[in-house]
């Protein structure tokens, strides 16, 4: 299974997110992702056996998460505009946010889960871009948008996902929600 862990955004935050990609999505034949998708990545895992699972629940329940006050504002491109690769939001958190990844690199990397090599820099994957080719008016929009606010909220919980790729782009599964609930599992 190919599992991530990520903060979800609230119904607000990610129908800004619809809207947006819908005004976008004519201008640029790019990889949008769907509003759906969108997350936070806090930690990603890649490739883990399923017959595992409870190992690595066990591991993430044993990482500690405060509220988090989280807004997220500002496009851009990743590395940068001029071979852009994605196309992201800009994500402004308190320390808070890069000490949770920190937190669960270091409980998976007990699990012999690879550690992060590279610093955090949190941000939601709005489309992945493979040619960057016939994008002018794509850009020309994005700068006409200028800094746009996406909205705020407090981020309680983490969640694990499984990645499965599919025809349209990959499909996100959420297992579990951390801190887990006391009635046990929690979607
Ligand atoms: P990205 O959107 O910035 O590419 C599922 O693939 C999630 O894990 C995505 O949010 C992706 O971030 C993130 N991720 C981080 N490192 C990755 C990697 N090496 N391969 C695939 N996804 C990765």
């Amino acid at each position: 299974m190919r599992l991530f862990t990520a903060i979800d955004l609230p119904p607000d935050v990610r129908s800004r997110f619809d809207d947006l990609i819908g005004e976008l999505r004519p201008l640029a034949r790019i990889n949008w992702s769907p509003a759906s998708n969108l997350h936070i990545t806090t930690k990603f895992i890649g490739e883990w056996p399923e017959a595992r699972l409870p190992e690595l629940q066990k591991a993430l329940e044993g990482v500690a998460m405060r509220e988090i006050p989280i807004a997220v504002r500002g496009l851009g491109f990743f590395p940068n505009r001029r071979s852009p690769r994605v196309f992201r939001a800009g994500v402004d958190a308190p320390p808070e946010l890069s000490a949770l990844a920190r937190n669960t690199d270091s409980a998976l990397a007990k699990l012999g889960i690879e550690p992060e090599s590279r610093a955090y820099s949190p941000h939601l994957t709005l489309a992945r871009i493979k040619a960057p080719k016939g994008l002018a008016p794509f850009y020309e929009k994005v700068e006409e948008l200028g800094d746009p606010e996406f909205g705020s909220f407090l981020a309680e919980r983490f969640s694990l996902y499984h990645s499965k790729p599919g025809r349209a782009g990959s499909v996100y599964t959420k297992l579990f929600g951390f801190p887990q609930t006391s009635q046990g599992l929690s979607p």
